[in-house]
């Protein structure tokens, strides 16, 4: 796509599931990406997948609920690259099904602080220097959770609700800085996190087959439905395109 050679890239949580595929895309398209994820090991693999291909990857263990490690590692990466970092992807995210009665505080404090907080942190340690370059790309994956909302997903869909919101203020905010904001929203997808949320066996194959029901388009989403939307939102084809959310799940939700 137009714009993307050369360019660098920090994905969040990218040593799984779709912030993998999305890592894996944007460096076929030249683009040198940062693998940031709380599982070194996870991160390094994402990255030799990516060296194997001949693209380049630096992995960087990162928990993005913690601000003074966030600034480090965005620092650590712009020093491996030489240069500022010109997309963000804040993707990495994180729950566990339960009722929202049965939960308790200890729970709602680490929904919000991974799928809330880690985008804040990263946004605002990668803003400064987009803001100063008066360029630069910043992707949400939220969920379609946050739009209409899902059970048994409760705090989560809040933080992804409002993962959607602060992009749109924000893409108000930094746009006479030439930095765009844009949000993408997965439905349901076959990624290791689905795995843990429908569970194994026929219970786990019976929800599966139920969310498939309510697709249109008849399937559940795989990591590599998103990467290309989020290639677009980053290149010059989309330079004129600021805090938008869209919805990438088979028809679930549709907005007008
Ligand atoms: N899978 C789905 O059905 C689905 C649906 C809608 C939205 N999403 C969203 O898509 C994104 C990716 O989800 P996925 O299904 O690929 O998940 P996943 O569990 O496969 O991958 C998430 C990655 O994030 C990393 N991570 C978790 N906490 C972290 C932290 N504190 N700091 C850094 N990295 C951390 C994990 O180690 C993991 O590698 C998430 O934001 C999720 O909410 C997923």
């Amino acid at each position: 796509m137009r714009g993307l050679n050369n360019k660098t890239a920090i994905v969040t949580g990218a040593g799984s599931g779709i912030g993998k595929a999305i890592a894996l895309r944007l460096a076929t398209e030249g683009i040198r990406v940062g693998i940031f994820d709380i599982r070194g090991d996870a991160a390094a693999e994402t990255a030799v997948a990516i060296q194997a291909a001949g693209g380049i990857a630096v992995p960087i263990t990162c928990d993005i609920t913690d601000y003074a490690a966030v600034v480090a590692s965005v620092a650590a990466f712009e020093t491996a690259v030489g240069g500022g970092t010109d997309i963000l992807v804040n993707n990495a995210g994180w729950d566990t099904p339960m009722p929202f009665l049965k939960t308790d505080e200890a729970f709602w404090k680490k929904v919000v602080s991974i799928n809330y907080f880690g985008p804040l942190h990263m946004t605002h340690a990668v803003g400064q220097g987009m803001s100063v370059r008066k360029s630069g790309r910043i992707i949400n994956i939220a969920s379609d959770a946050g739009r209409v909302g899902s059970s048994g997903e409760v705090v989560y869909s809040g933080c992804k609700g409002a993962t959607i919101a602060f992009g749109k203020a924000l893409a108000r905010e930094v746009a006479r800085s030439n930095i765009t904001v844009n949000t993408i929203c997965p439905g349901p997808t076959d990624t290791p996190a689905m795995d843990a949320f429908v569970g194994s066996g026929e219970q786990g194959q019976k929800i599966r087959d139920a969310m498939v029901r309510g697709v249109p388009l008849g399937r559940i989403g795989q990591p590599d439905d998103y990467p290309g939307l989020v290639a677009f939102l980053a290149s010059d084809d989309a330079a004129f395109m600021t805090g938008q959310t869209i919805s990438v799940s088979g028809g679930l939700s549709m907005h007008g």
